[in-house]
């Protein structure tokens, strides 16, 4: 009788005793299987993969070492295997590089057309209904994508002694595995066996799947990194920022981002920024009615879908024509969206923004320390001197930041070297993309009132004083007052006020009814 209840584990761990026990003699028991059935499918560069059954989590770590920059989920009905599998897979989970749900294959909790690649290894046997755990696996793959199910035997008769112990059990043959498959309308149904009796049945779903080529003018580095810190935080545990969007972008994109895998402590920072710029936002947009968001140099920023749409009146993206076609081919265009097709240093593009008296806030990230700085204070005082008021919201990296060494090299992007260049296989170019450089950054962010008397300084955060648990040790040490000035990288809000830039002799001719000229 014990050991019956006992051998419950196998179909699902935890039912009774012994069942973390199992899950770790399965994680190596079944090596031998993944190595012999992963020889029939491929993991795909930044590809989205589900394993099903993740038991022990063993499964899921070779699948993530074949290939570091897939997002990799995993779901299982055991509780307990869902704790064992992230255990085993903590640090991968820490960082948002595995989801590991619990769920049943016949009810997946995940979209329509969502995986690459889904695996399933030695637990077809226990499905309540394996006929709807295909059909379900085909719902969630994207089309063209693969599904690959394998297990240590397919002959009913030889496991009739497992399956008469095991509750549940019932072991498979090739036939009925692939007349699965096939009333699943997978195509391309493979089954390979191994001279020991192991079976690997592979398929696709019917269709292809396009990523979006990556075409970027100017530095992608930075446009790389900040979407995929978004997408890792997504998939943490507990998020700083959730943003679906930029998970859906790095599924859709042509790029390889395994030299950002582990993106480290930089992944607190990119998150905290977004976090706190998106706060200011918000504060300002509670504050104001009618608000026109203006938002330099985007890249494949994810903020617009993050800010509810009936909390502003406008919201305007500047960029070169590139970067913008490349947002098209990922965001749904909102109702409230206008596009200014320039460079942010061509400053023609502020006689396109109306110069009515309605609310107007900029948003600037990781934008400004990269520009010389005397034409970013030429550029806040044109804006003085056009807007009755406006805010404009950026980030300065610390003067640490600025001295690290940038001559990292990414792998090669697909850039376009001339600004009116179409997206084109003809004239794709390809090269590595350097880290940019910092050019500039204020020890006192005060000093910005200096470069204009418009200028007030509104508001300052530090990014090192959110999500302290986060940053550890990093963070403490940045903290430390001796080190502040030196290490704080700073969110900033700044007010530009026309008015401040009237001496007070002029204002008082202005009271008398005699205009001036500013
Ligand atoms: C024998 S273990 C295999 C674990 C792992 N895949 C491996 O190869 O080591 C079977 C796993 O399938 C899970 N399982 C059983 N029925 C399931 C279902 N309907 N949906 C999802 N997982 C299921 C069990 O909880 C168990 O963790």
């Amino acid at each position: 009788m014990f050991f019956k209840q006992w051998m419950h584990n196998f179909a699902n761990p935890g039912i009774k005793w012994g069942g973390s026990y199992v899950l770790r003699r399965m994680n190596q028991e079944h090596i031998p299987l993944f190595n012999f059935a992963s020889q029939f499918f491929e993991i795909p560069v930044n590809g989205t993969v589900l394993d099903v059954g993740c038991g022990g989590g063993h499964h899921l770590s070779m699948l993530r070492k074949k290939c570091h920059s897939a997002l990799i989920y995993g779901i299982d009905i055991s509780e307990l295997s869902v704790k064992a599998s992230i255990a085993y897979n903590k640090e991968a989970v820490n960082m948002g590089l595995a989801k590991i749900v619990q769920g049943d294959v016949c009810e997946l909790p995940f979209s329509d057309n969502w995986f690459d690649l889904v695996t399933a290894s030695e637990t077809v046997y226990f499905w309540p209904d394996v006929q709807k755990g295909f059909e379900e696996i085909y719902r969630v793959l994207k089309p063209g994508g693969i599904v690959a199910i394998y297990c240590d035997s397919c002959d009913p008769v030889a496991e009739k002694r497992h399956t008469d112990l095991i509750p549940g059990m019932h072991v498979y043959t090739s036939e009925e595995l692939q007349s699965c498959a096939q009333q699943s309308k997978f195509l391309n149904i493979k089954i390979n066996l191994s001279e020991d009796g192991k079976i690997c049945l592979t398929a696709q779903k019917e269709g292809s799947f396009r990523k979006i080529p990556f075409f970027y003018m100017g530095n992608p580095y930075n446009t790389l990194a900040a979407l995929w810190a978004r997408t890792l935080e997504a998939r943490q545990p507990v998020p700083i920022l959730e943003d679906q969007n930029a998970l859906d972008v790095v599924s859709n994109i042509n790029y390889d981002f395994s030299y950002f895998a582990d993106l480290g402590i930089d992944q607190v920072g990119l998150a905290v920024r977004d976090y706190l710029i998106d706060r200011m936002l918000k504060n300002f947009l509670e504050k104001n009615q009618d608000v026109t968001i203006i938002n330099l140099a985007p890249g494949l920023d994810t903020r617009l879908h993050r800010i509810p749409e009936n909390t502003y009146k406008k919201w305007i993206d500047i960029d070169v024509p590139l970067n913008l076609d490349l947002r098209r081919a990922f965001f749904s265009q909102a109702d409230k969206l206008e596009v200014i097709a320039k460079s942010i240093t061509d400053f023609s593009w502020i006689d396109n923004i109306s110069k009515a008296n309605e609310p107007k806030v900029i948003i600037a990230q990781d934008l400004f320390a990269y520009i010389e700085l005397d034409t970013i204070k030429t550029f806040l005082t044109k804006l003085a001197h056009k807007f009755a008021s406006i805010d404009v919201i950026f980030d300065l990296p610390s003067a640490e930041e600025m001295k690290e060494n940038h001559s990292m090299t990414l792998p090669p992007a697909v850039v376009k070297k001339k600004p009116n260049a179409r997206p084109s296989k003809k004239i794709e170019i390809t090269e590595s993309a350097q880290r940019p450089r910092i050019l500039w950054t204020l020890q006192n962010v005060f000093e910005v009132q200096k470069w204009c008397k418009a200028i007030r300084v509104v508001e300052e955060r530090n990014l090192f004083d959110y999500d302290k648990k986060r940053w550890g040790w990093r963070g403490f040490i940045a903290r430390l007052p001796s080190n502040r000035a030196r290490m704080s990288h700073n969110v900033v809000q700044i007010r530009l006020k026309r008015e401040l830039l009237i001496d007070e002799k002029d204002r008082k001719v202005r009271k008398s009814g005699i205009e001036t000229d500013i």
